[in-house]
C-alpha cells in the first residue's frame, strides 16, 4: 500500500501531523504532498520544524490566486504527480481549495479518497469551505468523521453508512502530542508582556468576515467595547490575508489590540491556554479551545463545531459589537468543566489502522 499524504495551509500541516507521525512508525509506503496554498515561513515551514515533520517530497508552490485560479492550477499539478506516483490511497483533511484539488484529481484517476474530518456543516454555502467539504465528502471512499454529528450528516445526505468510521478529530492527538513541549518551553506570555489567565487571544481570517469592511469594522468596535469593559490586554497573532484587507480597506487596528506575526504551533499552544478567552472565526481554534479548557466565542454567525456549543466552551456571537461585549463579558466568567467531544486522541492511529485493513 501506498499512502499520499496531501497537506497545503497551517491547519492541514497540523492537523495532519498525527498522521503522517503514525505512518512513520509503522514505517509504511508514504510520501507528503504540499501544494503551497500556504508559503510563508510563519504559516508553512515552521509547522514542519515544530512538529518533527520531513520536507515534503513535493511541493508545487502554487501560492495565492482567487477561488478558481488557485484550485485549478493545484488540479493540473496534483494530477501530475499522481500520475507519477500511482499511489493507492490520497488522504486529505478539512476544506481548502487544496482538499478539493487534490480529491477531484485522485477521484478521477481512481484513486482511494480518503477524507479527515469529513461530514462537518457550517450549512452557509457562502463559504468556500463549505463547497468544498460537501463536494469532497460526496466523492471520497473513507470518511473519517470526527464525531458522531459528523457521521449523522453524511448519512442524511445519503452516503453509504459503510464508508463512514468516527474516529475523533486528529487536532486532539496533535494537542495532547505537543501541549507538554509547549508547557517545558513556557516563554511566550514573558516575551509579550502578558500575565497568565489575564488576556484575551484573538485570530481572525475568515473571507466572509475580513473581506467585508462592514463586518469587519464591526468587530473591531465589539473588541474595543470588550477591552473598556473588562480591561484585559487582547494579543492578536494575525493571519497575512487580515492585514492585506485591512489595509486595503483603509481601516486601522485599535490600540488596544496587540498585533504580532503569526507564531509557531508551540508558541501559539502556550498563548491559547493560558489566555482567560479566545475570540475567533478559526474552525480549529473553537476546537482547541474546547480541549485545553479556555471559554471562547466565535465571530460567526454559524459554526461547522456545534459540539463546541453544545458542551457550553463556545458561544456563537456574530459581528455586533453589543454582543461581542455581553457574551465575552459572560464567556469570561464561565466555569471549564465541560467534556470533550472531539476524541481521544487516537484518531491518527484509528485512520491508519482502517485504510491498512482494505490492503
Ligand atoms: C485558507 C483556507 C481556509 C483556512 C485558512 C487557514 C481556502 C478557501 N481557505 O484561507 O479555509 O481556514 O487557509 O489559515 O482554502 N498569504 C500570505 N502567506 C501565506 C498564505 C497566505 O501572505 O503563506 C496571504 C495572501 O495575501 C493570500 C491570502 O493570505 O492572498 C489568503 O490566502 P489563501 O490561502 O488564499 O486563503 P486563507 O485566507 O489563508
Ligand atoms: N495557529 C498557530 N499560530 C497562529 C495561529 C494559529 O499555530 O499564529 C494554529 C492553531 O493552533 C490551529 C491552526 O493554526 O491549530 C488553525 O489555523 P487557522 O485558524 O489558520 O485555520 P482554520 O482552523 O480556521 O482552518
Amino acid at each position: 500500500m501506498k499512502v499520499c499524504i496531501v497537506v497545503g495551509t497551517r491547519p492541514e500541516i497540523v492537523k495532519m501531523s498525527p498522521i503522517i507521525k503514525e505512518l512513520v512508525k509503522q514505517r509504511l509506503n508514504h510520501f507528503v504532498l504540499h501544494t503551497g496554498q500556504h508559503y510563508s515561513y510563519n504559516m508553512d515551514g515552521i509547522f514542519f520544524k515544530e512538529l518533527g515533520l520531513k520536507k515534503p517530497k513535493y511541493n508545487l508552490k502554487i501560492g495565492s490566486g482567487t477561488q478558481g485560479d488557485q484550485t485549478g492550477r493545484m488540479l493540473v499539478k496534483i494530477e501530475q504527480v499522481l500520475m507519477k506516483e500511482k499511489p493507492d490511497v490520497v488522504l486529505v483533511q478539512g476544506d481548502t481549495n487544496t482538499v478539493l484539488a487534490a480529491s477531484l484529481a485522485a477521484g478521477k484517476l481512481h484513486i482511494r479518497i480518503g477524507h479527515v474530518e469529513a461530514g462537518i456543516r457550517s450549512f452557509n454555502r457562502y463559504m468556500p469551505e463549505e463547497l468544498n467539504r460537501i463536494l469532497v465528502d460526496h466523492i471520497s471512499d473513507y470518511l473519517f468523521a470526527p464525531t458522531k454529528n459528523a457521521r449523522r450528516q453524511l448519512i442524511k445526505e445519503g452516503i453509504d453508512p459503510k464508508k463512514i468510521l468516527v474516529t475523533g478529530n486528529t487536532v486532539v492527538d496533535a494537542v495532547l502530542n505537543n501541549i507538554k513541549i509547549a508547557k517545558r518551553r513556557a516563554s511566550a506570555l514573558r516575551e509579550l508582556e502578558l500575565v497568565r489567565k489575564n488576556y484575551m487571544l484573538l485570530t481572525m481570517h475568515r473571507q466572509e468576515n475580513v473581506d467585508n469592511k462592514k463586518r469587519l469594522s464591526s468587530i473591531l468596535k465589539g473588541i474595543t467595547l470588550l477591552h473598556k469593559n473588562v480591561k484585559m490586554p487582547i494579543v492578536f497573532p494575525a493571519h497575512p490575508r487580515t492585514l492585506k484587507m485591512i489595509s486595503r480597506l483603509r481601516l486601522k487596528l485599535p490600540e488596544c489590540i496587540k498585533t504580532i506575526e503569526p507564531v509557531g504551533y508551540i508558541e501559539f499552544l502556550q498563548l491559547e491556554a493560558n489566555a482567560s478567552l479566545i475570540l475567533t472565526d478559526s474552525g480549529g481554534l473553537q476546537e482547541e479551545a474546547c480541549i485545553l479548557k479556555v471559554p471562547c466565542i466565535t465571530l460567526r454567525d454559524d459554526t461547522e463545531r456545534p459540539e463546541t456549543i453544545e458542551v457550553g466552551s463556545n458561544a456563537l456571537v456574530g459581528t455586533n459589537p453589543k454582543l461581542i461585549n455581553k457574551f465575552g463579558t459572560k464567556m469570561l466568567r464561565k466555569n471549564t468543566d465541560w467534556g470533550m467531544p472531539f476524541g481521544d486522541g487516537k484518531a491518527g492511529i484509528r485512520i491508519i489502522k482502517a485504510i491498512c485493513h482494505d490492503f
